[in-house]
């Protein structure tokens, strides 16, 4: 496994483009999913600046904080709250262009103004999301959720 992340420029289509041959690469010969998710959070975070980037797992009906980049967040997300409930209840991703436009949006940073929720399947199963938010509006697009998508297939290969 490589111990640094290389040096990534360009547009975001070339930066995930280089990134997801290295996220692979660190996960692939870890079996802990705490570690995978603590390293690809990190990746993540430093390549693109985001304002927090991280994983909440789903743990006895809840989402439950996990590895995470940013600053202090919430610990515990019912399921169909905020924006990480609600992905893992319809079991897909939501893009929100404007944190205050999506109803029920849970602000653990007033900072936060955009933000992608990608969920991560295990044997179809969510088992954890994938929560990136950004300082601000509009960050998110189709090209993350094409890329973030792939990121999570990488967390939990048996599907
Ligand atoms: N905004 C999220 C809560 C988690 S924080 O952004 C880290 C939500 O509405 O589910």
């Amino acid at each position: 496994m490589a111990e640094q992340l290389d040096i990534i420029e360009g547009t975001k289509e070339e930066r995930y483009e280089a990134l997801l041959p290295q996220i692979a690469s660190v996960v692939e010969d870890e079996t802990d999913t705490i570690a995978k998710m603590a390293n690809v959070a990190a990746m993540l975070h430093e390549t693109f600046g985001f304002w927090w980037t991280g994983f909440y797992r789903v743990k006895n009906e809840q989402l439950v904080l996990g590895p995470f980049q940013g600053p202090l967040a919430c610990t515990r997300i019912k399921k169909g709250k905020g924006v990480c409930g609600t992905a893992w209840q319809e079991e897909k991703t939501i893009v929100v262009p404007d944190v205050d436009a999506f109803p029920g949006h849970i602000a653990c940073s007033s900072a936060s103004r955009s933000e992608i929720v990608v969920p991560v399947f295990e044997n179809n199963q969510v088992v954890a999301v994938l929560d990136i938010d950004s300082a601000q509006l509009n960050t998110f697009d189709a090209t993350d959720q094409f890329w973030l998508e792939k990121v999570a297939a990488l967390l939990c290969p048996k599907q």
